[in-house]
């Protein structure tokens, strides 16, 4: 990667932008041409991916400068709507790499699927019964799936949960079958979906319950990426605040948001800022990591921040997020998708532990950065620079319009949509 083609990307426009990222080795020459035509979906892929399809439906596609991630540069692709998003985590990726980049540990990537068996008869003994019958259940779920078994993969253990009645609740008492399946690159719905299927009755049969389903979890408690950074206070100085004072309030900011549910739902929907738009771009099923991740911020009975920001002895800031992150990097839409094909060229992974470190990092950066200007100026004045255009657009600004438009609106002290129309008249009116 040839980082200086990269410097002040936001200063140019979109073709100058994809031949810097030629330039910079990162973009392929053919993907340069493809996406200086402008769409990325043909009509006929998005006609055969769902049902009554009847158009694209598009979203802007950036690029976040460097991140360092366990000592690599990676150029992030982002599919996203809102318009500070990227522009924070560049920010944030800039001052982590100065101080060294992410290090981030991806331990498993183990799956589970879920049988939910009702009526079962005596819950003590079916739980020894299916512990005694473990090795059948795994062979019987293997060879419903070959595939993935000839690869290395496949289910590789069970736990048995009872789960009792709660009479508040009003529900049931169930026995819960957990499949541990191993999907190598691939996230694994179907391969996970056929198996806990084939082992309905044969579970059925030796507990003499009912098997109400067989299906994923998404809550991957056992697929856990997690990213570190740790950043000096001379990094961290802004406007009036000294770095230390940074450091401080970024730290009893995250407090607030470990103690206030109200405050953590935003903290992470900030850090869900950054991860989804790489998991979009990457091709991967975003509500399964959304719905997991937020079930993880309330393991312990709380919801919670995901992150955690602390003081090492030296006085250094140190950043940590731990998220279930199940992507693939086969499988669904990945290899359909002419987009989630461009990311992969983009990022370079190799593998889908290298795609997590990247999405886990990005979250990181992304809290970094909405924390940092959270605790000192506050996040407006950023939001509203970048929201200009947005609000040149939705004035009706048209073409070189919507820059002169911007641009006059930033040196406003009411940045709205009735400033940002009188500006468009005034301007098409020769006035300005
Ligand atoms: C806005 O999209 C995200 C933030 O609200 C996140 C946060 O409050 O931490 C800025």
């Amino acid at each position: 990667m040839e980082k200086s083609f990269l410097k002040k990307l936001y200063l140019k426009d979109r073709v100058e932008r994809i031949n810097a990222l030629v330039s910079a080795r990162i973009l392929p020459e053919k993907d340069a041409e493809r996406l200086k035509k402008g769409s990325l979906l043909p009509q006929e892929t998005a006609d055969h991916m769902i049902e009554n399809q009847i158009a694209a439906y598009e979203l802007p596609l950036g690029v976040a400068r460097p991140f360092l991630i366990d000592g690599q540069d990676y150029v992030v692709p982002m599919a996203v709507e809102e318009p500070s998003v990227i522009a924070a985590a560049s920010s944030a990726a800039k001052i982590i790499s100065l101080a060294g980049g992410f290090q981030t540990d991806i331990q498993n990537r183990t799956m589970i699927g879920q049988i939910a068996l009702l009526d079962v008869p005596d819950m003590a003994e079916a739980e020894k019964i299916l512990y005694v019958h473990k090795e059948e259940i795994l062979k019987q779920a293997n060879e419903s799936h070959p595939s993935i078994v000839k690869r290395g993969g496949g289910a590789k253990d069970l736990i048995v949960r009872m789960i009792k009645a709660d009479e508040t609740a009003n529900t049931p008492p169930f026995l819960v079958i957990h499949l541990h399946i191993e999907t190598l690159e691939a996230m694994g719905a179907n391969i996970i979906d056929t198996m806990v299927e084939a082992v309905k009755p044969v579970v059925e049969d030796l507990t003499k319950g009912r098997a109400l389903m067989g299906i994923i979890s998404n809550y991957t408690t056992k697929c856990l990426a997690t990213a570190v950074c740790r950043i000096p206070v001379s990094l961290l100085e802004r406007g009036i605040y000294s770095g230390a004072e940074v450091r401080d309030r970024i730290i009893e900011a995250c407090k607030f948001a470990i103690a206030d549910p109200y405050r953590a739902v935003t903290h992470n929907k900030g850090i869900m800022n950054g991860i989804d738009p790489v998991v979009m771009a990457s091709g991967n099923d975003w509500r399964a990591i959304e719905a997991g991740v937020h079930a993880y911020a309330a393991r312990s009975g709380q919801y919670r921040s995901l992150s955690n920001w602390t003081m090492a002895d030296n006085g250094d800031l140190i950043g940590n997020l731990t998220i279930p992150l199940p992507v693939g990097t086969v499988g669904g839409s990945i290899a359909v998708h002419p987009g989630a094909q461009l990311a992969k060229r983009i990022l370079g992974y190799q593998n889908a532990k290298e795609l997590e470190s990247i999405i886990v990092s990005v979250g990181l950066a992304q809290n970094f950065s909405a924390l940092k200007a959270l605790v000192t100026e506050g996040i407006q004045k950023g939001h509203m620079r970048l929201h200009a255009r947005s609000l040149a657009m939705s004035a009706g600004a048209k073409g070189e319009e919507i820059r002169a438009v911007a641009d006059k609106l930033k040196q406003r002290k009411n940045m709205d949509l009735a400033a940002a129309k009188a500006i468009l008249e005034e301007i098409r009116s020769g006035l300005l």
